[in-house]
């Protein structure tokens, strides 16, 4: 079904919220409503394309939202929360723009070019790709699970692996890949090693591949956030332990994901185009 590659895995919300949602999509889809402009100011349509990996909620979503702001048609993507990536699509087509949603892990190689698949049946390519989908399992070595350390490595660095290989494939010339790494990776604190590792993976992944893009007019950038107001990084933390991130940074408050996609945005445009195989810190100074 367009805009609808549904990996199976654990399902987290009621099911009767998941069929709402996807009912609505697909009578879009079906109806060719899919980038109709509903309500709202129209986006500039350039014709460019953005994938964002992890976009139902946090960073991903504020990213896909300002790319389509910007006149990209986008893909959102999410592993389980089918209900929030419809969220996702249903906004950006309230204001004018273009989407669809797809449903894969990107831990698995093969739904990771079915992600990519069904962004290119939908809008013909791609032109930026934003990996961004992670997760974060905090323990200090002694307690670190194998299975919270496996998942990591298999979200963060295999699974940003199959996303990128896969946008090396296919990103159109002049494009943009955009991968998430973390501040972590300087800040280096307890706790936080075999996630900071699969985040500093990120930021050597972002160097070989701009010298292995050479000629095609693709930048690629690794960008490290400082802590920013999302689940990954607010549960099962204590209002006092936030407050103390917010006291660290000069500007005495915490990221927001519109922050992030803020810089991201910036990379995109044309303007962005000569940052290319670094490390982008966008923080608001807590390093
Ligand atoms: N928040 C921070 O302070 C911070 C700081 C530095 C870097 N980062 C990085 O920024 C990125 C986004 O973080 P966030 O804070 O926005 O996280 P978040 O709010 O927890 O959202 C995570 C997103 O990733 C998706 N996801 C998780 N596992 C996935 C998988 N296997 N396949 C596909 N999608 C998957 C989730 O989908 P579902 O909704 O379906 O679960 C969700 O859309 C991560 O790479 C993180 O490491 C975050």
């Amino acid at each position: 079904m367009p805009g609808q590659t549904e990996i199976p895995r654990r399902a987290e919300i009621p099911r009767r919220a998941v069929l709402t949602a996807a009912a609505a999509t697909t009578a879009a889809l079906a109806a060719g409503a899919v980038g109709a402009q509903t309500s709202g100011q129209a986006p500039p349509a350039h014709g460019k394309v953005a994938l964002v990996t992890g976009s139902s909620r946090g960073i991903g979503a504020a990213t896909a939202k300002r790319l389509a702001r910007d006149g990209y048609a986008v893909t959102v993507n999410c592993e389980k929360n089918r209900d929030l990536a419809a969220g996702v699509v249903h906004e950006i087509e309230a204001a004018g723009g273009r989407a669809i949603w797809v449903q894969a892990d990107v831990s698995d190689s093969g739904a990771v070019r079915r992600l990519f698949d069904e962004t290119e049946r939908a809008f013909g390519g791609v032109d930026v790709v934003v990996s961004n989908a992670g997760i974060m399992r905090l323990a200090p070595f002694a307690d670190m699970t194998d299975a919270d350390f496996g998942r990591m490595i298999d979200v963060n660095q295999k699974g940003s692996f199959y996303v990128l290989r896969e946008a090396v494939r296919r990103v159109r010339d002049g494009g943009r890949i955009i991968t998430l790494s973390s501040s972590i990776t300087l800040l280096r604190s307890p706790t936080y090693g075999a996630y900071a590792a699969t985040k500093g993976a990120q930021e050597l992944f972002a160097n070989v591949l701009a010298k292995e893009l050479e000629g095609r007019m693709i930048s690629v950038v690794a960008i490290a956030p400082g802590v920013v107001n999302t689940t990954l990084s607010t549960d099962g933390k204590t209002p006092e332990q936030i407050a103390g991130f917010a006291e660290r940074t000069p500007h005495k408050r915490i990221g927001e994901p519109t922050d992030i996609a803020d810089v991201i945005a910036a990379l995109c445009s044309a303007d962005g185009a000569w940052i290319n195989g670094q490390t982008v810190f966008a923080n608001g100074g807590i390093v």
